[in-house]
């Protein structure tokens, strides 16, 4: 499962160096994201412009000098996974010591990215007791070992040492990235708050920003599933995986969701939708010389009812904007006719419209409250997909 994934490439000074170019190409085949960190060494055995070639960045071959000042972090952060491919013995001790003096080895201790670590070093380096006992702290970490195979080594060699074959290699990670809970899910999310055109300069608008729905849509992609998401507020900074797209009124958002519903398994209703708009927008300029316009409004079309009624139905996540108590949602949840409802009070301080958090509380139409406390939205979406997947485990898929 590659498509939209971001994989971290490291690549060490060994003379397998030059599969690492295979890989990086079979990965971006695959529709993977791929950057790749380079220590000095590998630089000795392949130049950094090949990788900048085959993925389109140029390779992080040091910690200092760069525009990034912390390129360590910015790459474990972005990574769904890093994969090592080859390691030298020199590079898999420094894993397993938490040694982070150069750019590879400090962004594998930065990441929380599942690791593969692929050796590739002489049959005697590789059976030595040191060698045996870092691969062993390493997969205490967590990390996942290719064992080299036997074959053709440097210098005329022959014996244990050489890298796995990359396609095994691909296989693995495959693997690993497959293991997203929300794999074959293609989920839609609308997002943002839309703007209903009073004249050409002002419009009827709310405070959301698109963070809640970016957060559900950049999770969603993170556990496997693919994302269309249909956005009033700004978009993600990292689109990876996500199919944007960009609407201003309800009438817009409701067109751009009722397409893509009915291919859609499940969806996450987080935008803010303007419930009135002008009846007869102006298309010139309110002149205040003209005095207190009136201005007629008439309904926006409801997105959700709208979703709630495609054939077939996805999985339906509705959001409810309640100020004060929280009480009206259970029979919110129910008239919505929602799966699931995510009720905020968005006059908590700190939470709600433009916040990176928000305070919570999950609400199903049987009328079960789990309130959950102010947290990073980020982990709002995590919550909201762990009971989504809990749920569609019991029920069948529609
Ligand atoms: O975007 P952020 O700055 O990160 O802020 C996040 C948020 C506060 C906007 C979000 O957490 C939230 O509460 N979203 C729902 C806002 C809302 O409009 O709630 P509502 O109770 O008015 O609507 C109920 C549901 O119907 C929502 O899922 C809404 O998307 C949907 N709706 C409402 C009206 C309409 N015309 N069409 C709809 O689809």
């Amino acid at each position: 499962m590659f498509a939209g994934r971001r994989i971290v490439l490291g690549v060490t000074g060994g003379v397998a160096a030059y599969k690492a170019a295979y890989l990086a190409r079979r990965f971006i085949e695959l529709d993977a994201e791929v950057r790749t960190v380079m220590t000095p060494a590998a630089e000795q055995f392949i130049g950094a412009a090949t990788f900048a070639a085959l993925t389109g960045t140029n390779p992080v071959t040091d910690l200092f000098g760069g525009t990034d000042v912390s390129p360590h972090t910015t790459l474990a952060a972005w990574a769904d996974l890093i994969v090592v491919a080859p390691t030298t013995a020199a590079t898999l001790s420094k894993l397993a010591h938490g040694e982070s003096s150069n750019a590879l080895t400090a962004t594998v201790l930065a990441t929380r990215a599942p690791v593969v670590v692929a050796p590739a070093m002489h049959t005697e380096m590789w059976e030595h007791p040191a060698t045996r006992e870092n691969v062993a702290i390493i997969e205490r970490f967590g990390y996942t070992v290719i064992p080299p195979e036997s074959g053709a080594l440097a210098g005329g060699d022959h014996g244990v040492g050489r890298l796995a074959d990359p396609e095994m290699i691909v296989a693995v990670v495959d693997g690993i990235l497959g293991t997203g809970d929300l794999e074959g899910e293609v989920v839609l999310v609308t997002a943002g708050g839309t703007r209903e055109s009073i004249d050409p300069v002002r419009y009827i608008g709310n405070r959301s920003s698109g963070k809640m729905g970016n957060a559900v849509a950049r999770s969603a992609v993170d556990r496997g599933a693919r994302v269309i998401l249909v956005s009033a507020g700004t978009a993600p900074s990292d689109l990876g995986g996500i199919q944007f797209v960009p609407v201003e009124s309800a009438a817009d958002m409701a067109e751009a969701a009722w397409t893509h519903a009915p291919q859609c398994t499940i969806a996450v209703m987080t935008a803010a939708v303007a419930d009135f708009r002008p009846k007869e927008p102006r298309s010139d300029k309110l002149r205040r010389a003209e005095g207190l316009p009136d201005i007629d409004l008439e309904p926006t079309p409801d997105v959700l009812k709208g979703v709630h009624e495609s054939d077939p139905r996805p999985y339906l996540v509705g959001f409810a904007a309640e100020v004060g108590s929280l009480d009206t949602a259970v029979d919110k949840a129910k008239r919505k006719g929602v799966d699931l409802l995510v009720a905020n009070d968005v006059a908590i301080e700190g939470s709600g419209f433009g916040s990176d958090n928000n305070q919570v509380a999950m609400v199903t139409p049987l009328g079960d409250v789990e309130h959950l406390p102010l947290m990073p939205k980020a982990d709002v979406a995590t919550a909201i997909w762990d009971r989504v997947v809990e749920a569609r485990r019991s029920t069948p898929r529609t």
